[in-house]
């Protein structure tokens, strides 16, 4: 059976598919593969490991005839028309858990970062212009007795409350149903979404992106953020209505923002270049090397179960 991989990952899933006996294609370039190619190679394979770059709408779904599986690679799964593949009897499957610990990491260190200024910090020194300790240098905030708001109490979600408050932070959260991990560990309070906007000091979201999420956070509710608050985003770009976030960073409506996503992936609003208060960085929430590996596994081990007529690991 035939396998088609839309970018080089990790050779230790695709070693693994080899030694189960399947035939393995890649695109070798470093660049997401135009539609018309991955169209032209999905065709006649029976599974397809995708990335979170490629949309795979009905168009390719319906040219992917053999296809039986399309593992994601990746936790995130809105660049799939999930109900279409599912009603032709295509599996998908995403790669939960594994790279929570990594996206957690990465949303601390934007925390950090934002509320200790570390991107200005780092200019000012690159630039020669750092003189000597001041007593008015670079004033950030302390976590400590801060709300935490978190949107989505999801796995990552709750790996990033463990961590706030870990920092001393009070943890407060928006979501569909109670967590009660979150309640009675970490003595976190469910609250409407206007509360958690009301309340937060650093406010970070850890959503899926669906039609329910696209710009949840939006003119109407944006400004009921204190103007001492942190917006954290490394979930998806669309969540938040990015013109309405680049004014409020503008005129100093909020403190700072920290950015791993952005609404039109990879083209970012010029705007946010030439903003202090914005800390930007490419999508790289689960780039780290034991991340990276387990999705490789995880995502080849879901294509031989659905290959093998089982049950999907993680399908979505
Ligand atoms: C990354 O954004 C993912 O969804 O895994
Ligand atoms: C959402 O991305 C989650 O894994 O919590």
């Amino acid at each position: 059976m035939k396998i088609f991989i839309t970018r080089q990952i990790p050779s230790i899933g695709i070693n693994l598919l080899k030694e189960k006996g399947f035939k393995v294609s890649v695109y070798r370039k470093d660049k997401p593969i135009p539609k018309k190619e991955f169209i032209k190679a999905a065709e006649d394979c029976d599974a397809v490991i995708s990335l979170l770059t490629e949309k795979i709408d009905k168009e390719v779904i319906d040219k992917m005839k053999n296809c039986k599986v399309i593992a994601n690679y990746a936790v995130g799964y809105n660049n799939i028309d999930v109900d279409y593949a599912k009603s032709k009897r295509i599996v998908v499957t995403n790669t939960p858990d594994v790279l929570t610990d990594s996206t957690a990491d990465l949303t601390m260190s934007l925390v950090l970062a934002c509320s200790r200024r570390i991107s200005e910090s780092e200019k000012l020194v690159r630039s020669g212009k750092f003189v000597g300790w001041k007593p008015q240098l670079l004033l950030g905030m302390e976590l400590r007795n801060k709300y935490f708001g978190i949107l989505g109490a999801g796995r990552i979600g709750t790996e990033v409350a463990k961590r706030a408050h870990s920092f001393g932070c009070k943890i407060i959260y928006y979501a569909n149903s109670e967590n009660c991990f979150l309640e009675r560990n970490l003595n976190a309070q469910k609250l409407s979404l206007n509360a958690v906007l009301k309340k937060s000091d650093i406010l970070s979201i850890h959503l899926p992106l669906n039609s329910k999420t696209y710009h949840l956070l939006n003119e109407k509710n944006l400004p009921l953020l204190k103007r001492s608050a942190i917006l954290i985003n490394t979930a998806r770009g669309e969540i938040v209505d990015e013109k309405v976030l680049i004014a409020m960073l503008k005129s100093k409506k909020i403190f700072a923002a920290g950015l791993d996503v952005y609404e039109d992936e990879p083209n970012i609003k010029k705007e946010f270049y030439d903003l202090e208060n914005v800390i930007l960085l490419p999508h790289i929430g689960s780039a780290t090397n034991e991340a990276r590996n387990k999705m490789s596994l995880l995502a080849a081990k879901n294509v031989i179960a659905v290959l093998s007529g089982k049950k999907a690991i993680t399908p979505v």
